[in-house]
């Protein structure tokens, strides 16, 4: 049987992440792949620290799209794309997430009839307003595999009309990421130290999400609430802020009070202050899944999320902007207990993906053989 060739297509920090784990695995077993970086996101704190912390191989194409307009940046990217797969011809293309660059690697592929790879499919907000959303729906109706988290994001799949013999519960790759690096975090990263955190307890907070920080009410609102719960508990509020975010905060020309802005942090370090933190506040969709598992409270600072998964179990609660609206969850999470169950799986999903594209012959017939091979 001849041996498949994987395009991984990739460009922010949470597909570096999150596809770390699945990287690592191509390695381990010889699969044929290259990195294809579309170079969304490119400030050293927010690319390149991943790869060389991380130890990921380097990208052999780097397109180095940077920022601009949604069109502009998926049409560069699309245009981009397009041609390294004319020049490649890899068998597969596979994505992570809801970034425009999973849809233009999505699109790109799907136009040439490159079968496409979706990791972390079928998650939902429901919210058509979040460019997140469109490219989720986007990607995972471009498809042809369709790695579903959980059993949840398989039966969101099913309920849009997927075929069910394109779609694989594996779990999410954010489980496998975790488990790999917390233990060298807990032993390398001096944090909590340099942060002058070590003494008492801390709040970790992060804000990026275009729909908050781009809307000048919605980010002064949980700018406040922020201020007021520093006073309230006297815990210091520790928010490595993201480029989007400090472009805004400069924009708006808000004055931030009570809060430690800091650096974006390279990832052992932003593991070690999530897991020893008191409670998160966040409107990141990885960070709501990374609480999840460190059994870590998690205020999230939007008014839907596309984790259920999170808010069933008791993970996470969802605050909205308002400033007493948000004081007041922190206080319900901080009384409520941590022992919940991790849904997103043991921190096998690299594993489980690898496999169906070592096994996938590229054919309808072979993805329907996986399937029944159990590979749910
Ligand atoms: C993108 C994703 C978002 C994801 C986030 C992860 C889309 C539509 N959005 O948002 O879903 O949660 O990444 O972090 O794909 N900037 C820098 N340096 C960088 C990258 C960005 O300074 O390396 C600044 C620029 O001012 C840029 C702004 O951040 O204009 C926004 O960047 P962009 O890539 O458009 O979206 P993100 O907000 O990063
Ligand atoms: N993260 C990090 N340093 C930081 C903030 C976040 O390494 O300063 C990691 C975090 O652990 C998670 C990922 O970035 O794995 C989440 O990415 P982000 O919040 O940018 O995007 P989203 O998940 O919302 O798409």
């Amino acid at each position: 049987m001849p041996t498949i060739e994987v395009s991984i297509v990739l460009g922010t920090r949470p597909e570096i992440i999150k596809l770390s784990p699945v990287i690592r695995e191509c390695e381990r077993l010889g699969l044929a792949y290259f990195i294809l970086h579309t170079g969304q996101h490119y400030s050293y704190s927010m690319d390149r620290v991943f790869f060389e912390q991380l130890e990921l191989p380097e990208a052999k194409y780097n397109l180095d799209v940077g920022s601009g307009s949604h069109g502009e940046q998926t049409g560069k990217m699309l245009m981009g794309i397009e041609r390294i797969l004319l020049k490649e011809k890899p068998d597969v293309v596979l994505v992570e997430g809801d970034t425009n660059t999973v849809l233009a690697g999505a699109l790109a592929a799907v136009k040439l009839g490159v079968k496409v790879g979706h990791v972390e499919a079928g998650l939902r907000s429901y919210d058509r307003q979040m460019p997140e959303e469109i490219n989720r729906v986007l990607a995972d109706h471009s498809s042809d595999l369709l790695f579903a988290p959980t059993e949840k994001s398989r039966s969101i799949l099913i309920g849009e009309g997927i075929s069910e013999e394109k779609i694989f519960v594996t779990g999410n790759t954010i489980v496998d990421a975790v488990y790999q690096n917390l233990e060298i975090a807990k032993k390398k990263s001096a944090v909590k130290r340099r942060l002058g955190l070590e003494g008492g307890d801390y709040f970790l907070v992060t804000v990026h999400r275009q729909e908050n920080v781009d809307n000048e009410e919605r980010f002064r609102g949980i700018l406040k609430g922020l201020e007021i719960l520093q006073k309230e508990f006297g815990f210091k509020i520790v928010y490595p802020i993201h480029p989007r975010a400090k472009k805004q905060l400069e924009a708006f020309n808000v004055e931030v009070k009570g809060v430690m802005l800091v650096e974006p942090l390279d990832y052992l370090d932003f593991l070690q202050l999530e897991s020893n933190a008191k409670l998160v506040l966040t409107d990141s969709g990885g960070v709501q899944e990374e609480t999840c598992i460190l059994r870590v409270p998690c205020v999230t600072l939007r008014d839907n999320t596309e984790r259920p998964e999170t808010l069933e179990v008791g993970a996470n609660v969802l605050a909205g902007t308002n400033p007493n609206q948000i004081v007041d969850k922190v206080r319900t999470m901080l009384d409520s207990g941590t022992n919940w169950e991790n849904p997103f799986g043991d921190g096998e999903a690299a594993r489980r993906i690898v496999q169906v594209l070592r096994n996938a012959r590229l054919s309808e017939e072979s993805f329907r053989e996986l399937r029944i091979g159990g590979n749910r």
